[in-house]
């Protein structure tokens, strides 16, 4: 869905989300399409560029805030799907940062020898919890999903290992009211719509995503131009321009999906990842910094040798 086709719903303009947001397009779920559905097709795709089989994968977590039912998991759903009855498979919720907090919780699995490989998926239909009256949040979210393959393997213990190589998690319930969603089941028993103090939540993002990954250097003694591949959370260009900028990396290491589709929430980060891997950008042996901020607030970084 375009921004012009936005502006046919809301009052808006092209010219005002793409200058707000650098967002010129999202994506939008057909009604079969659940959360299960994309993250299952997401994650036959990252089996497939693996080069494995469901049943050498005994680990799945899906990261979303838009799971298909209230439970079971989304990752049970996807493990159906893939025809898989061995292994474990439950969601991680941490909005935004998803994908960060479910790749740090398999990374875990796997160091302590419990599983062996897991399925790390991103997946959200934010369409759906969408107020498509509000202007202020409706232009900014979009639907998708995307998984990565992880796999335990020997190493020398050093960052020259490949793999995910750091994680750091953080989060803060105190600003539980500048994004939310206002339902659920525990309190009136609805879905809810997604609410968001803009200016707030931009102003601590960018402050949070600094100091994450500034951890996650000091911690692996790396500096940003160590970096090869920066990649945030797709939710504003401006957001992730002011990060850069505030860690000194330099627009041509950052890749920017957020234009195609919008904050996709948990997808953005592995949408990301496939995008620059897929046209050649991200290449074997290569260093890439991962980060994401999102509702609770919750925030995090990973780096991670491809
Ligand atoms: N089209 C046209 N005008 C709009 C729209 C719209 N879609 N939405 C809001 N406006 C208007 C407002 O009503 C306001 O008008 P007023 O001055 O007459 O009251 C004006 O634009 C400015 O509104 P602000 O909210 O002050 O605009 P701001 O420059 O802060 O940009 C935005 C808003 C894009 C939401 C920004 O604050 C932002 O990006 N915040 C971060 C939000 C985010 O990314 N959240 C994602 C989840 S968390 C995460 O992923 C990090």
């Amino acid at each position: 869905m375009g921004n012009d086709e936005m502006s046919s719903l809301v009052d808006t303009s092209d010219e005002w989300i793409r200058q707000r947001s650098g967002i010129q397009r999202r994506h939008i779920a057909s009604e079969a399409e659940t959360t299960s559905v994309l993250g299952a097709e997401a994650a036959r795709q990252a089996l497939k560029a693996a080069g494995l089989a469901p049943d050498d994968i005994d680990l799945i977590v899906c990261a979303t805030s838009t799971p298909d039912l209230t439970f079971p998991a989304t990752a049970t759903q996807i493990q159906m799907a893939l025809g898989m009855s061995h292994g474990a498979a439950f969601d991680v919720q941490a909005v935004c940062s998803g994908f960060v907090f479910a790749l740090a919780t398999a990374d875990k699995f796997l160091i302590s020898g419990s599983h062996r490989s897991a399925l790390v998926i991103g997946s959200e239909t934010f369409s759906r919890i969408l107020d498509w009256t509000d202007r202020a949040t409706c232009v900014l979210f979009g639907d998708g999903a995307a998984a990565v393959v992880i796999t335990a393997e020997p190493g020398a213990g050093t960052i020259a290992d490949r793999g995910v190589l750091h994680t750091h998690i953080r989060s803060d319930g105190r600003h539980r009211d500048k994004l939310y969603v206002d339902g659920g089941p525990g309190s009136n028993g609805k879905v809810g719509h997604l609410r968001m103090e803009g200016r707030e939540v931009f102003k601590h993002a960018v402050v949070n995503l600094a100091d994450t990954v500034e951890h996650t250097l000091a911690a692996t003694g790396l500096k940003g131009s160590d970096i090869d591949w920066f990649v945030p959370h797709q939710a504003n260009k401006r957001i992730i321009d002011a990060t850069a900028h505030k860690l000194g990396v330099p627009e041509s290491r950052v890749v920017y999906t957020v234009q195609d589709h919008g904050n996709t929430s948990a997808a953005s980060i592995p949408l990301a990842l496939a995008t620059a891997v897929g046209d050649g950008r991200i290449q074997r042996g290569q260093l890439v910094l991962v980060e994401g901020m999102g509702g609770g607030f919750t925030w995090g970084s990973a780096l991670i040798r491809w």
